[in-house]
């Protein structure tokens, strides 16, 4: 990533006031899209989460809806969008997996002042890498993005890719009491020390699944998004043989998952190619058997009677063009060690509210100014990171402004030219990942699974030119 940019962009970084301030749009309820602007208003709301005739759910959302608006915008070109807080406790807006300048990604104390309750705050960036991306808070992360704030951010290609149709599911897990509303009880000490607030109600697109409509003999390009605070997933189609084609919005090489199962962890994202090769007018399942035994049917693809629409399957390739990213150069790289450690069995102690730690420092909450950071990289400069979990539990390990290759798992070299912003430690694995620090700023590292975020397991990269040390 260019520094001129950065500089640029930093420049035009403002808070707005909440009174007084107009923009196009800003006094419409719904996202606007004038060229590549729009607004987000964040608020309480009343959703159908669990469909027609049962109650509604208070919940946080961007505008009306959860998920919020899915933001379209175009690869190398600058977007704008305006959050307004009509929430009544401070938040920010986080703009997950997009490399842009620190000045924009949303941590309030490290990248910029928390958007207080009427205010209005304008992020401005140009997204470098198409891709399925997405958008949260990053102030009290349990309750906001556990209550609903969180919304896809698709960065098209500047060519399409030949498929016959594209789908987002944006995939929400939420615990409701037997009334439909939100239980209470975020920040469980024993549940952060384990797997986190998992819940009892899974929705796609804001709603638990009616069926998918589906032709046979179409393409279509699925993008998956998990914005679970805690719950891992592993969905299996039945009958049909997904092709993983981008990995948190980086192109790979297209490949059948291990084992048939799309993994997906909080806050990762997996774009699929499906040609739908089943029969007219019969419906197949798609399963989370993450947890063998808690296996339930997420929703079922259910085909139309027509005939198929084409014969035979499409032959197109389905490799997506490269995204601009700086090759890690592995001869020269320096390497860092990170080790993750506490929870449950992990023998942490006299650590204060903090359960988890990086090489034994936490940093518990949603991020805050004067944490020393956990490492300190050279701008510009090759890394190798090892993440080796002490722990007995998983963690989607995430860094903000890069995206890193992920080279090896126990030493074993990972397939597939993968590249993400979140990689999924399992208990006593070691994973390495390498990337170029080429964005100068003060850079979160943390656990995904949000309460062992806020517990601690958090730190800081800080990249900063060699001569300022
Ligand atoms: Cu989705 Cu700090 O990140
Ligand atoms: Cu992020
Ligand atoms: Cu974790």
């Amino acid at each position: 990533m260019g520094t001129d940019r950065v500089g640029l962009l930093s420049r035009r970084t403002m808070l707005l006031s909440g009174a007084g301030f107009a923009l196009p749009g800003v006094a419409c309820p719904r996202p606007a899209r004038a060229g590549q602007s729009y607004t987000l208003v964040a608020r309480p709301a009343q959703v159908p989460l669990t469909g027609p005739g049962q109650p509604a759910t208070a919940v946080l959302a961007y505008g009306a809806s959860v998920p919020g608006p899915t933001l379209r915008v175009r690869q190398g070109e600058p977007v704008s969008i305006v959050v307004e807080n009509r929430l009544d406790q401070d938040t920010t807006v986080h703009w997950h997996g997009i490399r842009l300048p620190i000045a924009m990604d949303g941590v309030p104390g490290i990248s910029q002042p928390p958007i207080r309750p009427g205010e209005k705050f304008l992020y401005e960036f140009t997204p470098p890498d198409a891709g399925t991306f997405w958008y949260h808070p990053h102030a009290n992360s349990l309750q906001q993005l556990g209550r609903g704030l969180a919304g896809a951010l698709i960065v098209e290609e500047r060519s399409p890719v030949p498929v016959d149709r594209e789908r987002l599911w944006t995939i929400m897990d939420w615990r409701l009491k037997p009334d439909g509303q939100i239980a209470a009880g975020f920040g469980n000490r024993m549940e952060a020390a384990m797997s986190g607030r998992i819940g009892n109600t899974v929705t796609v697109n804001g709603v638990v699944p009616p069926d998918e409509p589906v032709r046979a003999g179409e393409r279509i390009r699925l993008r998956l998004l998990n914005t679970a605070l805690a719950r891992i997933m592993a969905l299996r189609f039945e009958a049909h043989r997904p092709v993983v084609v981008a990995i948190d919005g980086q192109p790979c090489d297209p490949h059948e998952p291990a084992s048939g199962r799309l993994l997906l962890a909080p806050a990762m994202r997996i774009d699929v190619v499906l040609d739908m090769q089943g029969d007219p007018g019969r419906r197949y399942a798609v399963t989370d058997d993450y947890d063998d035994d808690l296996e339930y049917v997420l929703l079922h693809l259910a085909y139309a009677r027509e005939a198929p629409v084409r014969p035979h399957p499409d032959g197109a390739p389905l490799r997506l063009p490269r995204n601009p990213l700086p090759e890690p150069d592995l001869a020269t790289a320096d390497r860092r060690e990170l080790v993750l450690q506490g929870g449950m069995m992990g023998g942490m102690r006299g650590m204060g509210s903090a359960v988890w730690a990086i090489n034994g420092v936490s940093m518990t909450g949603d991020g805050h100014a004067g944490m020393a950071p956990v490492t300190t990289l050279e701008l510009g400069r090759s890394y190798v990171l090892r993440l080796r979990n002490d722990t007995a539990w998983l963690h989607p390990m995430h860094l903000h402004g890069h995206s890193f290759r992920i080279l090896s798992r126990n030493g074993a070299p990972v397939p597939h030219n993968q590249w993400a912003d979140t990689v999924l430690v399992a208990p006593k694995e070691t994973v390495d990942v390498a990337f170029v620090a080429d964005n100068p700023g003060d850079w979160m590292l943390h656990c995904h699974v949000t309460d062992h975020q806020a517990a601690g397991l958090m730190g800081v990269l800080r990249i900063e030119a060699a001569a300022r040390r």
